[in-house]
């Protein structure tokens, strides 16, 4: 799968973190398919990145259609949505390499916690309901309102996260299309809740900061 012919496919990419992902991959030159519940929202999403990015390959679809016409697969609806989201499109999804961004997290009483899965992570979790599916994690520490701000370097680097080494080496090369951005090997699926706990950690800095802070990784 050459750049110049690949898609990428975001299932609820209607949200900020799919906008900005997909600003940022239109950006650099890859076609983009916003995935939605709905496909008007899909179209809405798809507008808004034209916006931006007027030079974007990208197009409003019902996820599961989005996810049939995508060379690659990204995950970014909220936690609470993934298992019956991935339930769903298992048969669209098939063999595909899937990038899961979901952090599960929950906001309570003003404060931000991490929530505990059966499986590990949100990625682990996507992996065991997405048998036939390579699943990378990544993308999980970089802030959508840094995404979105397109004109500006995104300063960070991101942690990939997979047991396929090819798979991985796909999406270390995709998250450095990002202006700014370093790919970081982070090993195997099951370092993905120390990276999706990251974002927990980023968020409650933000919130002492007033901030929108992201990681880089020294000595490497
Ligand atoms: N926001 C950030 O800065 C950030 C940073 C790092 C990682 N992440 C992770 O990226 C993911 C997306 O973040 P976000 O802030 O963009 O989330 P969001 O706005 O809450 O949700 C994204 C989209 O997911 C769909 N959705 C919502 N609830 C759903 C459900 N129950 N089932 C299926 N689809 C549902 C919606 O799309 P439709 O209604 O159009 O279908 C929504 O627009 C999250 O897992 C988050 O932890 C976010």
């Amino acid at each position: 799968m050459t750049r110049n012919h690949r898609s990428i496919a975001f299932i609820g990419g209607t949200g900020p973190e799919g906008l900005g992902l997909a600003m940022r991959f239109a950006h650099a030159g890859d076609a983009v398919i916003i995935g939605s519940r709905r496909i008007e929202r899909a179209k809405e999403a798809a507008r808004k990145i034209l916006e931006q990015v007027p030079t974007a390959t990208v197009r409003g679809l019902e996820n599961e259609a989005a996810v049939r016409a995508g060379d690659l697969v990204m995950i970014t609806v909220p936690y609470g949505g993934q298992r019956d989201t991935l339930e769903q499109l298992r048969d669209a999804i098939g063999d595909k390499i899937v990038i899961d961004t979901v952090v599960p997290l929950e906001f309570e009483k003003g404060k931000i916690r991490a929530i505990s899965v059966a499986e590990g992570s949100a990625t682990e979790q996507a992996q065991a309901m997405l048998p036939d599916a390579t699943v990378v994690g990544a993308f999980h520490n970089l802030s959508a309102h840094d995404l979105m701000d397109v004109p500006n370097e995104v300063q960070s680097d991101v942690v990939v996260v997979a047991d396929d080494a090819e798979a991985k080496q796909t999406v270390i090369e995709l998250a450095q299309t990002i202006d700014g951005v370093r790919g970081i090997d982070g090993g195997g699926l099951q370092n993905s809740r120390l990276v999706e706990n990251i974002t927990v950690l980023l968020l409650n800095i933000n919130k002492v900061y007033k901030s929108h802070s992201s990681i880089k990784i020294v000595g490497v």
